[in-house]
């Protein structure tokens, strides 16, 4: 990454993981782990984690993020939860766009655009994913899918507000599988999606923005990977449930 520019931020992913029990330990771990980090550290839990994430990293350099959020203030969406209800308790970022809700949840651009858009105007930090399909990289059209979800997703976001963004770029065929885009793959598609934003938000407001990678990051080819000019962190899933490996993550963005 090119830290004169931007700060690298470390999210983990906990996914649909961890009791309140679980999560209890998993962050007393992380704390003295995390403690060193220059780069920012955030931990996305479950929902019914979220408040004991808060009060058991109030005073650290932890961050606390949901895994989604829905895009209206209040009303009739069962089993949702608005932007509001996250800051309340002290949420600070929101991913949004997840592979895995877009292919098993009905997510779409334009909800995400909707959910972007909620989540910074109720003043949370919105983690954007994209990422292409294995046979639309297999198609070679990958570049036009990124293209295509980045005007989508931040259709009518401002300059300001791209600015409080952070993208993480998840190819959907590395994201659990073990295996991960090449650092060169990681890369290019960092890159161009910088190159998207500096077409539409101008240079200096592109090179702000940070851009991570998430697909299988582990302690093995992270150094690499956050060695990039481009790869700017990591949304970090499988990783992220082990205080050890998710430290060899932060030493490394700290580090690179
Ligand atoms: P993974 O997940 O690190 O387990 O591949 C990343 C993600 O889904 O955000």
């Amino acid at each position: 990454m090119n830290k004169e520019l931007r700060q690298a931020v470390i999210a983990g992913n906990w996914k649909m993981n961890k009791t309140r029990p679980e999560a209890k330990a998993l962050i007393e771990e992380l704390k003295p782990v995390a403690e060193k980090a220059t780069c920012g550290v955030v931990i996305c839990v479950p929902f019914t984690n979220l408040e004991t994430a808060v009060e058991l990293t109030k005073g650290t350099n932890i961050k606390v993020g949901a895994e989604n959020v829905h895009f209206e203030k209040s009303g009739a969406f069962t089993g949702e939860i608005s932007a509001d209800m996250l800051t309340e308790i002290g949420v600070e970022y929101v991913i949004i766009g997840h592979s895995e809700r877009r292919q098993y949840f009905g997510e779409t651009d334009e909800t995400v655009n909707k959910r972007t858009k909620a989540a910074l105007a109720a003043g949370l930090k919105p983690i954007v994913c994209v990422g292409e399909l294995l046979w639309e990289r297999k198609c070679d059209i990958t570049k036009e899918v990124i293209a295509r979800q980045i005007k989508l997703d931040f259709f009518d976001v401002s300059a300001e507000d791209i600015k409080k963004s952070i993208i993480a770029y998840e190819p959907v065929w590395a994201i659990g599988t073990g295996e991960t885009a090449t650092a060169e793959q990681a890369e290019e598609v960092c890159l161009f999606i910088r190159e998207q934003l500096a077409e539409k938000y101008g240079k200096e407001v592109a090179d702000s923005v940070t851009i991570q990678y998430g697909g299988s990051m582990n302690p093995k080819n992270c150094a690499e990977l956050l060695a990039q000019p481009d790869v700017d962190g990591g949304l970090i899933g499988g990783a992220s449930l082990k205080a050890q490996d998710f430290g060899v993550l932060l030493d490394a963005a700290t580090n690179g």
